[in-house]
């Protein structure tokens, strides 16, 4: 039995592109992995801790292997508590919209909070990273209202797949399988719906082989 983790960073529920996509991923996974365990994180209404002074404070504690006072400690005990569910999963599907050619800010503060030295990645005494969250897949629904395909001038904005996927590679994930939902404003509802019917049918496909 492998457990999913499904995380979804737009607050647009049932009218949102990513996450209705991501939706059906994850119903099509249920059916062909009828034994998983599925948790879904929504970033919008979950309690993710706030990464304040105390708990920035306790990051450089850990990074220097100073002892936290006992606020740091409280701060850092939610901070690991949210990396623990994290890394409990052993596959990951995240529906992530492009806000101002990135991500929506409760995702940032998400990875802000999870991606923590000796919990996500390590760094030796050469200064050399390495991820430790290896050997599981993740699924990543993209929505973006215009239009950023590689080869075209409008990719160099494009800051919401280049960093999610960055950064998961940064906690070691190698397996990630990316699907864009394009363009959801720009080309207009008949276009966005076209697109998303597409995206759906691909995601369903995609969920036999994850
Ligand atoms: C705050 C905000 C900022 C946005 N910024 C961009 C942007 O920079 N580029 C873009 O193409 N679309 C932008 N959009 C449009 C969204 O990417 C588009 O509506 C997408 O479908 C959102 O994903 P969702 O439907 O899963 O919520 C923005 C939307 C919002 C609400």
């Amino acid at each position: 039995m492998s457990k999913l983790l499904y995380i979804k960073a737009s607050p647009m529920g049932k009218l949102s592109y990513s996450t209705t996509v991501a939706d059906a991923f994850v119903e099509a996974y249920k059916k062909s992995h009828p034994k998983d365990q599925v948790k879904t994180i929504d970033l919008f209404s979950a309690n993710i801790p706030e990464f304040d002074f105390v708990a920035a404070s306790g990051k450089y504690k850990v990074m220097r292997g100073k002892p936290h006072s006992p606020e740091e400690k409280q701060a850092w005990d939610k901070v690991i508590a949210t990396i623990a569910e994290f890394k409990d999963a052993d596959k990951y599907v995240l529906a992530v919209p492009m806000w101002n050619f990135s991500i929506p800010y409760r995702l940032k503060q998400y990875i802000d909070v999870i991606v923590q030295p000796g919990q996500t990645f390590t760094v030796d005494s050469g200064g050399n990273y390495k991820g430790s969250v290896t050997g599981k897949p993740a699924f990543v629904v993209f929505a973006r209202g215009g239009e950023y395909a590689k080869g075209t001038p409008a990719e160099q904005y494009d800051q919401q797949s280049k960093y999610v996927e960055s950064i998961l590679r940064f906690m070691g994930f190698t397996d990630i399988r990316s699907l864009m939902v394009e363009p959801t404003l720009a080309g207009g509802p008949e276009v966005a719906e076209q697109k998303r019917n597409a995206a759906i049918e691909k995601a369903k496909q995609m969920a036999g082989e994850f």
